[in-house]
């Protein structure tokens, strides 16, 4: 009999499950909700990224309906060969305006926006110096790159400021930096770092994931927040999170978008959108420009949620967005309060290493515009409850 070339995964699947550390995957029966029902089981959702609650906006609902109906369901091609669509180019064009910038285009998802951007824009030649929480799909952008990587310390301008001293001045190097840190909801360290790309020569780029549609003016990010417009040259934004629907993008200079047509593999080599999420995305930008009573009412219930958790005790962290972490420590035991909570209907999931580091478990509690006072204060009783039981407040 053939031996299964592939046991040695059972054996490290094993070895998670004796850490406490197997996820089973989380099945969402309906729509993704501020309440509604995961694994058949009636919950307070504090885990989705659908900060506006625009995943189930009639507006989006209903252009993405209508393309689907007049465009159909697929592209049949890659962008580069016969699969843009003028509605690919209009949501492009609505980016570069709401962003003030020259250009944009979009990818697949923000991960390959990332990861095809910095490998297209880097050669082994260069050197990139990144924060040591930036994103996963930053990670390996720059590793396909093959330029070298030099990692500075959460946050700590002075240390990236220390290690681009040391380099050559001819040397081509990017700084980059999350807008939104997704594990810990802080924000790059902006301004400063801006200073220190110009002081340096620099390109600078900053991930701004989950600071579009929640940050600066109408959700315009964290380039808007901190007022560094033109200090940023490679802005990328996801379409997946606050946006409701699917993809990322990259907004910059013409040159650089033309680049990215050339030389980004993902935009190269993997279909593009089907003509509902281009409609849909949008539609999303409409209701930022035109609803910005959501993004109040996201800030609202940010702003009581947190205070509830830090007033129970619970170690939260520095966040300043609507991320807030519930900082525990151990992997198994962030597991077992996420299926504590869990069982008495609050989904906040268990977020362990190699995500965060080791001795930095926790559950990620996300609040939405769409979460009303008492869903947030049933939460903060369960988080209560179960917390005390546990014995981590
Ligand atoms: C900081 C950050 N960047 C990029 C991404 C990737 O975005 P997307 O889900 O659109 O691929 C994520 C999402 O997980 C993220 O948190």
């Amino acid at each position: 009999m053939r031996r299964d070339p592939l046991a040695y995964l059972t054996a490290e699947l094993d070895i998670l499950k004796e850490q406490g550390l197997y996820r089973q995957l989380r099945v969402l029966d309906g729509e993704q909700k501020p309440t509604t029902s995961f694994d058949h089981r009636q919950v307070v959702n504090l885990s989705s990224n659908n900060y506006l609650g625009l995943t189930t906006h009639p507006r989006l609902r209903e252009r993405a309906l209508d393309a689907t109906r007049t465009l159909g369901v697929g592209t049949g091609s890659v962008r580069t060969i016969a699969g843009t669509m003028a509605i690919h180019v209009e949501l492009e064009r609505r980016l570069a305006a709401f962003k003030n910038t020259e250009a944009v285009v979009v990818f697949q998802s923000g991960f390959a926006a990332n990861a095809g951007t910095v490998a297209a824009i880097l050669t082994k030649d260069d050197v990139v110096v990144s924060d040591e929480l930036n994103h996963a799909s930053i990670v390996d952008g720059c590793r396909l790159s093959r330029a070298t990587i030099k990692v500075f310390p959460h946050r700590d301008v002075d240390a990236a400021r220390k290690v681009l001293a040391a380099l050559p001045a001819g040397q081509r190097k990017l700084l980059i930096t999350d807008g939104v840190f997704s594990m810990d909801g802080d924000l790059g360290a902006l301004p400063a770092l801006c200073q220190l790309a110009e002081e340096s020569g620099c390109i600078m780029m900053v991930d701004d994931a989950h600071a579009s549609g929640v940050f600066g003016r109408n959700g315009r990010g964290t380039i808007d927040h901190f007022g560094v417009h033109g200090r940023v040259d490679i802005q990328v934004g996801t379409l997946s999170k606050a946006i409701g629907v699917l993809g990322g993008y990259v907004a910059g200079s013409r040159a650089l978008v033309e680049f990215l047509h050339h030389r980004a593999r993902p935009f190269l080599f993997s279909t593009s959108h089907p003509p509902a999420v281009a409609a849909a995305c949008i539609a999303a930008i409409d209701v930022l420009e035109q609803e910005p009573e959501l993004i109040e009412r996201l800030w609202e219930n940010t702003r009581f949620f947190k205070a509830g958790l830090a007033s129970l005790g619970f170690s939260t962290g520095s966040s300043e967005s609507p991320i807030t972490p519930v900082i525990v420590g151990e992997g198994a035991l962030a597991m077992k309060l996420s299926d504590a909570l869990f069982a008495k209907g609050v989904f906040a999931q268990g977020i362990g290493f190699p995500t965060v580091a080791r001795d930095k478990a926790r559950v990620r509690t996300i609040v939405t515009a769409t979460h009303t006072r008492d869903e947030l204060q049933f939460a903060l009783d369960v988080f209560a409850t179960v917390g005390r039981d546990l014995g981590i407040i």
